[in-house]
């Protein structure tokens, strides 16, 4: 990067001058050298200006040509990441030739090898290292690709839409031609070529189209493609009957892909997945592994709708489209399995991960106003807070109305890029509700706090809440204006919840109410009671909001042990072992005998979800931990330790018990009864494990027949044990890359007694490999997050060498590289010794001359 880069800004969004109708786009591949011409007709806008802008990076322009003509060089402008040429006309056809070269491409946007296939990833801004276009969400084209490649090397070729013509040629070559009737954007573009093995099956929709269905991997993984094509019809379905959309084509291909650098990319029916986010079998894939490439499939999957047929104008609307199909494909998975325990996992991630994001330097709104580097923005805040912000519009406008927002938001922007503003007028037209308020969500970054207190008058029976609602990022009242923050809750008495005594309180069994708090402050009344409410607030986790309550220890053990709502049974669980882990920073720490007994209640609660009781007994994570004000890390990790010590000795009964009593099946199910059973039984085993009991572990690790208990069981005994089979796993499984990987993750995770010497040992194993961003992560995302006596050392060792490898990484693959640097830029929160020597190491990233623009971005604004 030679130049300081620029900052792009929300308020300077304008039209393009030109858009594109159709393009044909004809490539020629070759390893090193791929010839692409792209022939676009195109039409000026009437108010647009006369000149012509073209996106492109890193491309060999042959040839241009304007309405036939080949320009000359003086006809057109060309700098590093663009191409202009001045045009009075209103109606033109443009034709580009270029070059490039896929082998060498290892930043994974635009067309690159991964293992022996040609594929590409066009989002955001990826189609400009293809070809010379307007590469920006609101220029909608149809495409009819010709692909043409050497038939032995790659006898599939895909693109978009469907298949026209195909056959062979001199050579040895072959061609096939691909037309997508939907207009669509670069982004969703995609291309396939190699290699493959497909599983195929149909699905018939609604109105009985029959839709040919292929998930494309490489001939060895043909067995682990059954669980995402079923994944994939249960999608299908289930957005016919509840969002009413059905898929408009009659083909949907997936390709699995092993070098990728996000989830997976919805291209108009042509999904492209990382590997590990498709591809599944019981002995290779854990649960939790199933469970999300269910999610991914559907999301993805989903797209198709809110993504693809309405699209974003611009990549500040990024949460029209990510926030939308979060909410989508989260509905779905709480309906294919259990919903309690969906918006649990959910709310654990974006407390542990987005509060912090929300509190760090990059902190941004649900739309941001600027951007350096667009790829830095698919976060958690885009993503997770934007489906909190599309559940807050469900929770406040109801089902019905819900629906038909939706129904009117795709009829009414079908076949455009639209923008935050229209889907909201969608969801108000359709509830009649004011929206205008609600606006701030997706304009104020920060996690909004809610201060509440309880006031009890013994003689009157009134019970009152008083709210108060802050942004501390936005610091005082003149900087930010008041959310609207819809907050479930009920008064629990002795014999369950109360009869909810308040004016405008509407609920079927009126024990629970939605209560709009949308002022700084307010206070609401209740009452007459005979007896003093237990409140459950914020049920369900019904805002994306940091609740602080004046809940006493006796309180929070009163809704573990009473309230319906599993989310504040869990989040009472948590509040009190957040607390416990405080106390045992402590030396003559020992368990608070209260807690123990309410934990041993949970754990005895046959009656109740088993996921649910484990999710009670997990100790909050280290990025939990690590928020707030000038933390200690490494102080935190050794009191977490000691609780997690002292609970598996005051437990140790009921552990062994579950542990001796466990329930295998022959038929594996990722099911939310074998799943919960699971997470129980392996929850049990790693507090007997911590105990030194290690007999159990290793006997579960030899006979598994499912990754789930093969690797819980591994991993336990690489965390607590002196001996543990982590060698014999990796020989194992040496020839699986996906489980590899998993297998790279755990050793560079926190165990007692390990070194920075043995994390580096990880990379020099023959199967690891630095263009390779599922292993880059595995290994360096994992010591930055989940290893923090390592990565956050005294001496700064552990910050200096992410630091190295952000940088080495950074060289190839810079999206990657950029994600990876993100534990380094929380030293604002960390204790002076800490913080220091974490700044130090950004300091030197930031002096160094060739940092890409994703990277410089992260680490200037982490100084800033
Ligand atoms: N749009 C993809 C999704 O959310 C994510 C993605 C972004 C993939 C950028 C690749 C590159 O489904
Ligand atoms: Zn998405």
């Amino acid at each position: 990067m030679s130049m300081q880069p620029s900052t792009i800004y929300l308020a300077d969004y304008r039209p393009p001058n030109f858009s594109v109708s159709h393009v044909e786009l004809d490539f020629d591949i070759h390893p090193t050298q791929t010839r692409v011409v792209s022939t676009m007709t195109m039409k000026r806008h009437p108010q647009g200006e006369a000149i012509i802008v073209l996106n492109g990076f890193e491309l060999t322009l042959i040839a241009i040509e304007l309405n036939g003509r080949e320009l000359l060089a003086g006809e057109y402008h060309r700098d590093e990441e663009s191409l202009s040429i001045p045009c009075d006309e209103f109606d033109v056809t443009v034709r580009v030739i270029t070059e490039i070269n896929p082998l060498d491409n290892k930043a994974l946007e635009g067309l690159y090898r991964s293992a022996s296939m040609f594929c590409t990833q066009c989002e955001a801004e990826g189609f400009r290292r293809i070809s010379y276009f307007p590469d920006r969400p609101d220029v909608l084209a149809t495409y009819r690709v010709r692909i043409e490649a050497d038939k032995a090397e790659c006898p599939v070729l895909l693109s978009n839409g469907n298949l026209e013509l195909s056959g062979e040629l001199d050579n040895q070559r072959h061609f096939s031609v691909w037309y997508d009737p939907f207009p669509k954007p670069s982004y969703l573009f995609a291309l396939v070529a190699g290699d493959l093995s497909a599983q195929s099956d149909v699905f018939v929709t609604a109105s009985g189209r029959e839709v040919a269905l292929h998930l494309y991997v490489e001939a060895k993984d043909l067995d682990k493609c059954d669980f995402a094509l079923e994944a994939l019809k249960r999608s299908m379905i289930w957005d016919e009957e509840k969002y009413g959309r059905e898929y408009d084509l009659d083909l949907f291909n997936i390709v699995a892909v092993d070098d990728f650098n996000m989830g997976a990319m919805e291209n108009k029916s042509l999904n492209i997945f990382n590997s590990s986010c498709v591809l599944a079998k019981p002995e290779t894939t854990t649960d939790q592994a199933f469970q999300r490439i269910e999610g991914i499939v559907a999301h993805e999957y989903f797209h198709n709708w809110s993504g693809n047929r309405v699209t974003c104008r611009d990549w500040f609307q990024l949460s029209l489209k990510e926030g939308f199909t979060v909410y989508r494909d989260a509905q779905f998975s709480a309906d294919m399995g259990s919903a309690a325990v969906k918006r649990i996992e959910d709310v654990a991630l974006l407390r542990a991960r987005q509060f912090a994001e929300d509190a760090g330097p990059l902190a941004h709104p649900v739309r941001p106003a600027s951007y350096i580097e667009i790829s830095n923005f698919y976060t958690l805040t885009v993503y997770e807070k934007g489906a909190e912000v599309v559940r807050m519009i469900n929770t406040l406008i109801g089902d019905d109305a819900f629906r038909k927002g939706s129904d009117l938001y795709f009829d009414r922007n079908d076949g455009t890029a639209a923008t935050i503003e229209d889907f909201i007028a969608a969801m108000a037209e359709a509830s009649g509700r004011d929206f205008s308020a609600f606006m701030s969500w997706y304009s104020q970054a920060g996690t909004p706090e809610v201060h509440v207190t309880e006031r009890w008058d013994e003689t009157s029976g009134f019970y009152e809440l008083a709210f108060e609602q802050r942004l501390p990022l936005a610091g005082g009242r003149e900087n930010w204006k008041p959310l609207v923050i819809p907050i479930r809750l009920s008064l629990l008495g002795e014999a369950g919840a109360l009869a909810i005594q308040q004016a405008g309180a509407e609920s079927a069994d009126n024990t629970e109410w939605v209560y709009e708090l949308d002022q700084y402050e307010a206070t609401v009344k209740f009452g007459p009671f005979n007896e003093r409410p237990v409140p459950s607030l914020l049920r369900d986790f019904s805002a994306p909001v940091k609740l602080v309550d004046t809940l006493t220890d006796e309180q929070l053990r009163f809704l573990i042990a009473r309230d319906t709502d599993a989310y504040v049974r869990w989040d009472s669980s948590q509040k009190l072992l957040l607390a416990e882990i405080e106390r045992a920073k402590s030396d003559s720490y020992s368990l608070c005998p209260k807690l123990s007994e309410a934990l041993a209640a949970v754990l005895a609660d046959d009656a109740a979800d088993p996921a649910l009781r484990a999710y009670s007994l997990s100790l909050p994570s280290e990025a939990l931990l690590q928020q707030g004000e000038s933390v200690d890390p490494v102080a935190l990790f050794t009191a977490k330790d000691r609780v997690k010590a002292a609970i598996a000795t005051e437990l140790q009964e009921q552990f062994r018990t579950i542990v001796a009593q466990r329930v295998s099946w022959d038929q594996y199910q990722p099911s939310a009864e074998q799943v919960g059973q699971r997470l129980l039984q392996n929850l049990a085993l790693d507090y007997v494990v911590k105990l030194g009991e290690c007999s159990a572990a290793e006997a579960q690790f030899a006979s598994a027949n499912n990754m789930t208990d093969q690797l819980a069981a591994l991993r336990s005994l690489f965390r607590y044990a002196d001996r543990h089979p982590m060698a014999e796993f990796i020989s194992q499984w040496a020839e699986d890359g996906l489980v590899l990987n998993t297998a790279f993750a755990l050793q560079a995770s926190a165990r007692d007694g390990a070194t920075l010497a043995d994390i580096q040992r990880i990379t020099e194993h023959q199967a690891f490999d630095f263009d390779n961003p599922n292993k880059v992560r595995a290994v360096f995302g994992s010591f930055g997050s989940d290893n923090t006596p390592l990565f956050h050392a005294k001496d700064g060792s552990g910050y200096e060498y992410l630091g190295d490898m952000v940088l080495k990484i950074d060289e190839s693959n810079p999206q990657t590289a950029s994600r990876l640097a993100a534990p380094l830029t929380r030293w604002r929160n960390l204790a002076p010794a800490y913080s220091a020597a974490m700044k130090a190491v950004l300091e030197r990233l930031a002096g160094c001359p060739t940092l890409s623009k994703d990277l410089y971005e992260v680490v200037s604004k982490s100084l800033l």
